[in-house]
């Protein structure tokens, strides 16, 4: 008994002095990678040390990585002046936002960036560079493992400002504490937006107290399962919405990874329910019953884009959309928008002679435009950026100017070199592949997926964004992300299952330069990501892990 209680820590500085490190398993992979001599061992109480930052911001980034590492590890940590710490967090301002400079020696960790994302990224990345998954799960960790990081130089920023992932919790809804994880996979893999498609055709999931039948109404239907083909509504009442304080305390949490939400209200298509809710004023024919879907597909039943009240309630929803999310952008969606209802509806059409157009889609931007000059006349501070699927470059955009971003995602690469050489920002969101709702593998375990595509963790890792854009057009790309539909998925472990890893393939994409990608290396890395998806509690696709 004796010699194992000397063993242990014998064995344990003997790890953290072994030579030069072994491949790291960094995802998504830094700009630059140098491996030293040696490791850093957190032991006794590590002396650490912030540089001030207005709201103290750096400091509550590191006081939340030690409070983390404690809690995962019993390792302690106490503030000490910055000649005197062993872990140093400094500002450098001639870094770009979202860089850091990571230094790590057997004596030393210092962290330099110019704002908290920075801090924040680099500690991400040292939180990988431990040899558990522990503390970035947020779990228990071992007792017998050595807390070290190898010797290393990382020099890292990302190749895109914009990282995202959509989830559609229109269709189904999975509630707060699935949502964090979420949230937590993707600070892991530095992702940077959260798109969260509040509002369908089958469902508006968020709390709007001007329009309270929107939940009331809207965000239930007599299925949980949705129509398709052979598969017929099953009678059951299924739904679920969140409140604004909901939506606040996902705000928080998302913040404190500096990850920024960007809501989706789809309107004036897929916005059954918003009409089953207020067919009074949002309908083309009010006269008949309309209720919330409980089908897929694209429903006819849109708003009335040519009744004032329609135009004041999407208004008044962007205005509560403002309160709740403090960010800098607004999703209006803007795809797959039947005209059918308006060609039959006397006010469209006479709208749309008033603008004098032939085309039901600038009834579509007419619409938009209301709301932008809406939003052009607010204080500053409440002033978002439009995002609209690329279908809304079928209409006359002119009215709506450049000032828009277009995401892209039906024909993407066409679609997005299409809104840049108009003068417009674009994401590159492309349905294949990185639709990653779709199946991942054709192994005949893989669950009901939309459409009746694959796409591979290999296909979805090898897309190359922005590829061959002319230099002059490169600054209108924000960057990628994945999205996910969830028709057929019902339960958040089936969205984990298909989200991930394929998630951290696209994150990799969204921060990593081109020049280094390579699949197999990927794979390599990623085989330590099993061990984090175990302990956080996510559920994953295990086919490409040799021990899942
Ligand atoms: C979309 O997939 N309809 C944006």
């Amino acid at each position: 008994m004796k010699i194992r209680k000397w063993l242990l820590p014998l064995a344990l500085v003997c790890c953290c002095l072994g030579g030069r490190a072994a491949a790291l398993s960094l995802i998504p992979l830094p700009a630059s990678v140098q491996s030293g001599e040696g490791s850093f061992r957190f032991a006794g109480k590590v002396k650490v040390y912030a540089d001030a930052y207005p709201g103290d911001s750096i400091r509550m980034v590191l006081q939340r990585f030690t409070a983390e590492f404690t809690a995962s590890t019993g390792v302690k940590f106490r503030t000490a002046k910055a000649g005197a710490a062993q872990m140093t967090l400094r500002l450098n301002t001639a870094l770009a936002p979202e860089a850091y400079d990571l230094r790590v020696t057997s004596q030393k960790i210092e962290i330099e960036a110019a704002r908290p994302a920075g801090f924040f990224y680099a500690l991400q990345t040292l939180k990988q560079l431990l040899p558990h998954r522990a503390v970035m799960a947020g779990t228990k960790g071992p007792q017998d493992v050595a807390w070290c990081v190898p010797a290393v130089t990382v020099k890292d920023h990302p190749r895109f400002a914009w990282r995202g992932f959509m989830l559609d919790e229109g269709r189904h809804f999975y509630g707060k504490e699935e949502i964090k994880k979420i949230l937590d996979v993707m600070a892991a893999y530095k992702l940077n937006r959260f798109h969260w498609h509040l509002t369908e055709d089958q469902g508006w999931r968020l709390e709007i107290k001007k329009y309270p039948r929107l939940t009331e109404v809207g965000a239930w239907r007599n299925s949980k399962v949705l129509g398709w083909g052979d598969v017929k509504p099953d009678g059951q009442r299924y739904g679920g919405f969140y409140t604004q304080e909901d939506a606040r305390e996902i705000v928080r949490y998302a913040r404190e990874r500096f990850i920024e939400i960007v809501p989706e209200v789809d309107i004036p298509g897929h916005s059954q329910a918003a009409v089953a809710a207020y067919p009074e004023f949002l309908s083309c024919d009010p006269q008949v019953p309309h209720e919330v879907w409980l089908w897929q597909g694209v429903s006819t039943d849109v708003i009335n884009v040519a009744d004032p009240r329609a135009v004041q309630f999407a208004k008044d929803v962007i205005d509560e959309l403002t309160d709740v999310f403090p960010f800098g952008y607004i999703h209006l969606g803007g795809d797959e928008c039947p005209t059918a209802k308006w060609e039959a509806n006397e006010a469209c059409r006479a709208q749309l002679a008033a603008i004098g157009s032939e085309r039901y889609r600038d009834l579509q931007i007419n619409f938009y435009r209301q709301l932008q000059e809406h939003i052009a006349q607010q204080p500053a501070e409440r002033r978002r950026q439009l995002i609209f699927w690329n279908e809304v470059l079928h209409g006359n955009t002119a009215p709506l100017g450049t000032d828009i971003t277009i995401m892209a995602w039906v024909g993407a690469d066409g679609a997005a070199r299409d809104a840049a050489s108009r003068g417009m920002r674009t994401i590159l969101s492309p349905q294949i592949p990185y639709y990653i709702n779709r199946r991942q593998s054709n192994l005949p375990t893989e669950p009901m997926s939309q459409g009746s595509g694959t796409e591979t963790v290999e296909a979805v890792y090898n897309y190359v964004p922005m590829n061959g854009i002319d230099e002059a057009l490169q600054s209108k790309y924000m960057g990628v992300q994945a999205n996910f539909w969830t028709e057929w998925v019902e339960d958040a472990a089936t969205v984990q299952y298909l989200m991930l890893p394929r998630l951290a393939a696209v994150a990799e994409a969204g921060w990593t330069p081109q020049a280094l990608r390579r699949y197999p290396d990927f794979v390599e890395r990623l085989q330590a990501e099993a061990d984090y998806y175990r302990l956080r509690g996510v559920n994953y696709g295990k086919h490409v892990f040799t021990q899942p």
